[in-house]
């Protein structure tokens, strides 16, 4: 079976990516920054390797020869970090170069991570511009995913990658358990409606929902959240 090489693979969703897709038999090249903080990342089936998904050539460099591409890059771990050193562009010259880099190898298939913040709320209003639920305070992030997926839109509209995006539709739980299943959202952030409440779903059961869409895509160039599965 061909690999799969996900970017980010050392953070919370690659690391999830990479479990399921070795789980189904992938092999799996690990795109991190630097190698050598991510010792216990190389296994059997997954190759450690240095890429930078914002650098044109470098993405380029690791993506030939695997069947689809996985974008699980952050460039914000965490609030304790700060906004200060935020690129806006980031995700934009991430679009950008993996659109190249995958378009140029002939990998056809290109499975990226959202951001909620720019689904639509409860009340029909951007997660992002409601304080009660998105803190002003991380607003430049929502903004710098926004133009990622914006740049996703308008430059991979050609046959060549097949794009898509998926949102965790609410919360995403590190830790909390693979169940296999999760549900489709649309626009909202909630899957079953305001009544509902969020649908907060596992890093392992966001890893099923991408490790298939590179085995049976579904969904086009498009941005779908995915929620967690309710009842049986
Ligand atoms: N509810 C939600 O909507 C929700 C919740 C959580 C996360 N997310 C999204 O899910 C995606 C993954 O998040 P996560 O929680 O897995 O983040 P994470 O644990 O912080 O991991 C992000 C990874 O990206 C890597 N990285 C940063 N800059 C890079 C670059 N230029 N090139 C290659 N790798 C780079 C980091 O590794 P190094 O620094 O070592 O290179 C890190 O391992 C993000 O898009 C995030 O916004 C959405």
């Amino acid at each position: 079976m061909s690999g799969i090489v996900v970017f980010g693979a050392g953070g919370r969703a690659g690391r999830a990516v990479t479990g399921e897709a070795r789980q189904r038999g992938y092999e799996v090249t690990a795109v991190v920054r630097e190698p050598s903080r991510y010792p216990d990342l190389g296994a059997d089936g997954v190759t450690v390797v240095r890429g930078d998904v914002t650098d044109r050539e470098s993405a380029r460099a690791v993506v030939g020869g695997h069947v689809a591409a996985v974008h699980a890059v952050s460039p914000f771990s965490g609030p304790e970090q700060g906004f200060d050193t935020l690129d806006p562009e980031f995700f934009v010259r991430a679009a950008d170069a993996l659109l190249e880099g995958l378009a140029g190898e002939g990998v056809g298939r290109l499975v990226a991570v959202g951001l909620f913040a720019n689904q639509l709320g409860a009340d029909g209003r951007p997660v992002m511009d409601d304080p009660a639920v998105f803190p002003p305070e991380f607003r430049p992030f929502a903004l710098a995913h926004a133009a990622g997926l914006e740049r996703l839109r308008r430059d991979g509209e050609s046959e060549a990658v097949d794009w898509v995006m998926l949102t965790p539709g609410g919360g995403l739980e590190q830790g909390a358990p693979r169940t296999g299943r999760y549900g489709w959202g649309e626009e909202r952030v909630f899957g079953g409606g305001p009544e509902s409440g969020p649908s907060v779903l596992s890093y392992a059961d966001l890893a099923v929902a991408v490790v298939d869409e590179v085995e049976a895509p579904s969904r086009h160039r498009v941005r779908v959240s995915v929620v967690g599965a309710v009842g049986e």
